[in-house]
């Protein structure tokens, strides 16, 4: 089980480490889980360098080059320069805000594999596409983007995270998650064929409170958090459930 968390924009260099070392002094608990903490690009190293050394660090985003003239951006291999082995590619906010499109996303994807690190890979649905029926259409479509990376037999962690559900405190229902996942390892299973199955993680206003529900579900192998990951204690929390459906 991953539980990743991401920080956004989020955390000055003091409270991240301060939040670091709230979840160092846990992490002999979750020998069972993989942890993987995500905080803005200037404080990768910084969190690196204290972080407990079973904890994995990612970016949140890369170029969809490795280098060259592009200002204000980082590669996949700067990332993995400052030690992280994960990145998140294809965040709804991203999408949304950046205007990141399907083959933008798959240029950062084979950067991000060139460099050595594990994708998670967001897809997910708009509430004005679940309103109209259009929520398998979407994720499909947002899946045949990196199709490329599928086929060449690269794994990537898959982050179902319906849009209406982040940062919102509304959490899609155990049977939509339940399905949406099958669905999901079904278009995969179809695309890559059954022997490599990607984990896929369940993100959206995953709290302290409803972390045990959604981890129980069969088909959900982790989560990727926003918010609830800004605070040492409630993501510890989540970590110990993660732990306890993982034994
Ligand atoms: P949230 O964010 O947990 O705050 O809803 C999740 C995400 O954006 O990855």
């Amino acid at each position: 089980m991953i539980i990743a968390a991401n920080w956004k924009m989020n955390l000055g260099q003091a409270e991240g480490a301060i939040l670091i070392q709230g979840l160092n002094m846990h992490a002999d608990r979750w020998s069972d889980i993989s942890i993987v903490i995500c905080p803005p690009a200037p404080y990768l190293l910084a969190m690196r360098d204290i972080a407990h050394s079973e904890f994995h660090i990612g970016g949140q985003t890369c170029h969809g080059k490795l280098f060259g003239a592009h200002t204000g951006h980082v590669s996949a291999a700067m990332l993995a320069d400052c030690g992280a082995d994960y990145v998140i590619i294809g965040h709804s906010e991203r999408r949304q805000s950046d205007g990141e499109s399907g083959s933008v996303l798959l240029e950062q994807a084979k950067c991000a594999i060139d460099a050595g690190l594990r994708i998670i890979y967001c897809v997910g649905e708009t509430l004005e596409d679940r309103q109209a029926g259009r929520e398998s259409e979407v994720v499909s479509g947002q899946l045949a983007d990196i199709q490329d990376l599928l086929n060449s037999g690269d794994v990537p962690v898959i982050a179902y995270e319906p849009v209406w559900a982040i940062g919102t405190g509304q959490v899609a229902s155990v049977p939509d998650i339940e399905a949406m996942h099958n669905f999901i390892k079904s278009e995969t299973s179809r695309i890559m064929g059954a022997s490599d199955m990607p984990q896929i993680l369940y993100g959206g206003s995953v709290k302290p409170d409803n972390a045990e529900a959604i981890l129980s579900i069969r088909s959900v192998d982790g989560a990727l958090i926003g918010g609830a990951s800004l605070d040492a204690d409630g993501f510890a929390t989540i970590c110990d459930y993660a732990q306890k459906v993982s034994r």
